[in-house]
């Protein structure tokens, strides 16, 4: 395959182009499903667009690791973050960079919150703040406004940040953190794709400090949240590093935030352009769970995580050897036909439905839960408010190769309470 489609693969531009991006994965898993990419501007790697050999690779942890090689990154930003003299590995070591036995150690620090009674305990503060997101668009009257700017962004943002018990007067800065820190590829939020890595490095040091900050709080006066959780964590039955609860921190402010603001957004997209699936959402509300996981499907916030293989691996008809890295593609394994029937149409009522939008294995979304109540308490709140719904002009996408989303969605909506 060509440059120029090795090139389109890695393009934050062509990932916000749905028909272009899914045309090119759709030709790559018939024709290629495990192909060798050579970019010009980044190292080379696999692309696995198959859902079968996302699954496989996801699940073997221990041959295809995460520190190594995380994200795409240009070799100009590698060089530059090489070049900060590994400032930038010093202020960011999430969970999601480890490997077994520390992955598994730090993880545990949350898992019980984020998968039992901890999550639970915020529903009815999700509920409220769902509701608040209704009154907000009751504002605007049924006149047309940005859903993106003015609903998507900030709901999440907002469950998110009480969560970790940061206060609503710091919510604009970390709005502009996370908008940032993820969209530094495209130039309307502040990036531009620049081999300037340095932006991200100032921007995870404003986040460092900030959080830095917070866990010695919360060590010094311990409350009932998930920063205390965080900042009094043993891994290893010893004190978390400042490295660590910073970083744990801001893995959660950023990719709780963004993803669920995405599907927040092109979930409605989706409902605004199949009349047909609202309509038979309002009519029958018991569709909501159902609705939510086929729009978490069909948004597909994440575009990608690398993984690196530690040996020689057999997959497929290819041969993987270690040292190469390994692109696994999300919204590809989202719609691929040998699991999914019809995958290009957006049915609330799809079942099964074993979409990989959180991934999947030992590194499965942590927050999977919370984005779950998150986006169907929504939903409810919506589909019992909401008479009307109608598009009022181009939706924008984020151009954005990691982690997509909407710069504008403009709507009209009509509510009946
Ligand atoms: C619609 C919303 C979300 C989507 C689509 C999403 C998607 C993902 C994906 C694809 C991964 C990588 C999984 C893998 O490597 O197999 C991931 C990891 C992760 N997510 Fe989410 N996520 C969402 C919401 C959240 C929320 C709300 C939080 C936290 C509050 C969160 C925290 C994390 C963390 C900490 C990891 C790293 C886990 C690890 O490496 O062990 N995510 N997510």
């Amino acid at each position: 395959m060509s440059t120029e489609l090795a090139d389109s693969l890695v393009s934050p531009a062509v990932h916000a182009d749905e028909a272009r991006i899914h045309a090119l994965f759709s030709e790559l898993r018939r024709t290629s499903p495990v192909h060798w990419t050579e970019p010009a501007d980044y190292r080379p790697f696999w692309s696995l667009t198959r859902h079968a050999d996302i699954m496989e690779v996801s699940r073997k942890n221990d041959v295809f690791i995460n520190s190594r090689r995380l994200n795409l990154m240009t070799r100009a930003q590698e060089a530059a973050a090489k070049k900060s003299g590994g400032k930038y590995d010093r202020m960011y070591r999430t969970v999601a960079h480890m490997d077994n036995p520390d992955h598994r150690e730090y993880r545990r620090v949350t898992t019980e919150w984020f998968m039992g009674p901890g999550v639970r305990k915020f529903e009815a503060a999700v509920a409220a703040l769902a509701e608040e997101s209704l009154d907000h668009i009751a504002t605007f009257g049924g006149e047309p406004f940005d859903y993106a700017r003015e609903v998507a962004n900030l709901f999440p943002l907002r469950v998110i940040m009480s969560i970790l018990g940061v206060p609503r007067e710091d919510q604009p800065l970390m709005l502009r953190l996370t908008q940032e820190f993820f969209g530094a590829d495209d130039a309307d939020l502040g990036g531009g794709g620049g081999a300037d890595a340095s932006q991200r490095f100032d921007l995870l040091a404003q986040f460092f400090d900030y959080f830095t900050a917070m866990a010695a709080d919360r060590r010094k006066s311990p409350r009932d949240d998930l920063a205390t959780v965080i900042a009094c964590g043993r891994p290893y039955d010893g004190p978390m590093g400042d490295l660590e609860t910073a970083s744990y921190y801001a893995v959660i402010a950023t990719a709780g935030h963004d993803t669920t603001a995405a599907v927040t957004a092109g979930g409605l997209l989706a409902l605004l352009e199949n009349p047909d699936q609202w309509q038979k959402l309002r009519a029958d509300p018991e569709k909501t769970r159902g609705a939510v996981e086929e729009m978490l499907r069909w948004v597909s916030p994440v575009k990608h995580f690398l993984r690196t293989a530690r040996e020689d691996y057999r997959l497929g008809d290819t041969t993987i050897a270690a040292g190469d890295g390994v692109a696994l593609f999300y919204p590809s394994a989202n719609r691929d036909d040998a699991v999914f029937d019809d995958p290009f149409r957006f049915d609330i009522e799809r079942t099964p439905n074993k979409h990989l939008a959180f991934g999947f294995g030992g590194h499965m979304c942590l927050g999977l839960s919370l984005a779950r109540l998150e986006l169907t308490t929504f939903l409810r709140a919506f589909v019992r408010r909401v008479g009307s719904i109608e598009p009022a002009g181009d939706p924008q996408r984020i151009h954005a190769n990691l982690v997509g989303g909407f710069k504008a969605l403009p709507v009209r909506i009509g509510l009946v309470h």
